[in-house]
């Protein structure tokens, strides 16, 4: 806490002090926090993150709390340079930031949740909760029970039971609400305000908003202090893909690195693109829908934060698309196979949307861009269920194994 300035307003710019508050009581705009960046320059420098354990946390200088409390492996997954795919692709320089593997539950939520639950440590907050589409919910759990907390997290009704259980395991109470996100969400509005427990994306939103940028952070890191031309993020309520921009705008201030900024592209599915469709028509903000598609960790019609989303895109240069549920199963199973990772519809989405960019011509052959995969597909395995080939069984025999593999297994490579 010692660089963070305040809460600013993102509409206005009215100030505030660094307290649980999370809209402006002016303008009732989004509140943001502010560092106090000069200070930071020189004392956070590449050699002193360097020799700093490879997690989220060697970046503290640039996050709100006062120091961490869980989360000590979660951040610094794996960017990894994607050579097959980037072939399949037609493209020679991919990278994917690999949040299927953050930890402790296998999302990007990991990386914001471990902000939000320290301060909601540091705030007082007895009970912590959050309203999700499922990821948020088991890192929100099991964060909640390393540090002793209360724990109500809010779902809709009808999400994938992998999700459920992976949130249940921790011992929170779990609410179903018979409604979709955008319901759940505004219930958990009301009980925020009724209860003053701590809610990660309602009233401890600045801070969790803050823990996504590490994203961003670790990309510019990880290429060795470089910018790529251009990143590609899923959306849904809207704060990761701003936070990635606001990490690398950061990064620069502070003068570790420097150089053009990335073009920033937003990727959902066609079955709730609320921010695709503002990008399309030109809408500042974005006009709410009523979702429905496979990827229901992207499943929200309002977000809270798609103005930002919009803003972002477009001050970057970036664009916009989405992909059809089709296309996103196409896109689990492509990354599979060439590249050995496994992720959800969210991942799904964002890799045909990368795919859609090239094909469009807004990422160039000769360009470099980092693909965000932001879950875990053993979540959701049960999407693919339909899309993989049964094990082929057969009996306990050599001869066995022959009679079905013998032409095939030939030539495929011997024990050398
Ligand atoms: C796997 C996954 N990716 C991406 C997102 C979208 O994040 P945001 O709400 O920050 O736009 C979510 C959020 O619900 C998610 O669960
Ligand atoms: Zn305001």
């Amino acid at each position: 806490m010692k660089y963070v300035a305040g809460l600013t307003c993102h509409l206005c710019g009215a100030t505030y002090p660094a307290e649980a508050s999370w809209v402006c009581a002016e303008c009732l705009g989004p509140l943001e926090v502010s560092y106090d960046y000069a200070a930071i320059r020189g004392v956070l420098t590449r050699a002193v993150i360097e020799a700093r354990p490879p997690s989220l946390w060697r970046y503290l200088e640039l996050l709100p709390v006062k120091e961490p409390r869980t989360g000590f492996s979660s951040g610094f997954t794996p960017l990894v340079r994607a050579t097959r795919l980037a072939r399949e692709l037609g493209v020679d320089e991919l990278y994917l930031k690999d949040d299927s593997v953050n930890h402790p539950t296998f999302s990007y939520k990991d990386r914001v949740v471990s902000i939000a639950a320290t301060r909601a440590v540091e705030l007082g907050f007895q009970v912590f909760g959050c309203a999700s589409t499922g990821n948020l919910a088991g890192s929100v759990s099991a964060h909640a029970a390393r540090l002793g907390l209360s724990c109500y997290v809010f779902i809709p009704h009808d999400l994938e039971p992998n999700k459920i259980l992976g949130a249940a395991i921790y011992g929170p109470q779990v609410v179903a609400v018979e409604g979709n996100y955008d319901d759940v969400n505004r219930l958990c509005t009301q009980i925020v305000d009724r209860y003053g427990w701590g809610f990660a994306n309602i009233n401890l939103r600045a801070y969790y908003a803050e823990g996504a940028k590490t994203m961003g952070f670790e990309i510019a890191e990880q290429l060795g202090w470089r910018f790529p031309d251009h990143v590609v993020s899923p959306v849904a309520g809207g704060t990761l893909l701003p936070r990635i921009y606001k990490g690398f705008r950061e990064l620069r201030e502070v003068g570790l690195v420097s150089g053009a900024l990335p073009r920033i592209h937003a990727a959902q599915p066609e079955g709730s693109a609320p921010v695709i469709r503002a990008l399309e028509a030109g809408l500042e903000f974005p006009e709410p829908v009523k979702p429905h598609t496979i990827a229901k960790s992207l499943a929200i019609g309002n977000p809270a934060d798609g103005f930002q989303v919009v803003r972002v895109v477009t001050e970057t240069g970036g664009a916009g698309a989405m992909a059809s549920d089709e296309e996103i199963l196409d896109a689990i199973q492509l990354l599979a196979r060439t590249e050995g990772i496994f992720t959800e519809p969210a991942g799904g989405t964002t890799l045909a949307v990368t795919r859609t960019l090239i094909k469009r011509g807004v990422i160039k052959p000769d360009q470099s861009v980092v693909v965000c995969i932001t879950g875990n597909g053993y979540k959701t395995a049960e999407v693919m269920s339909d899309r993989v080939a049964r094990p082929t069984r057969i009996g306990r025999s050599l001869a066995d194994f022959e009679r079905v593999f013998g032409e095939a297994a030939i030539g495929v490579g011997d024990r050398g």
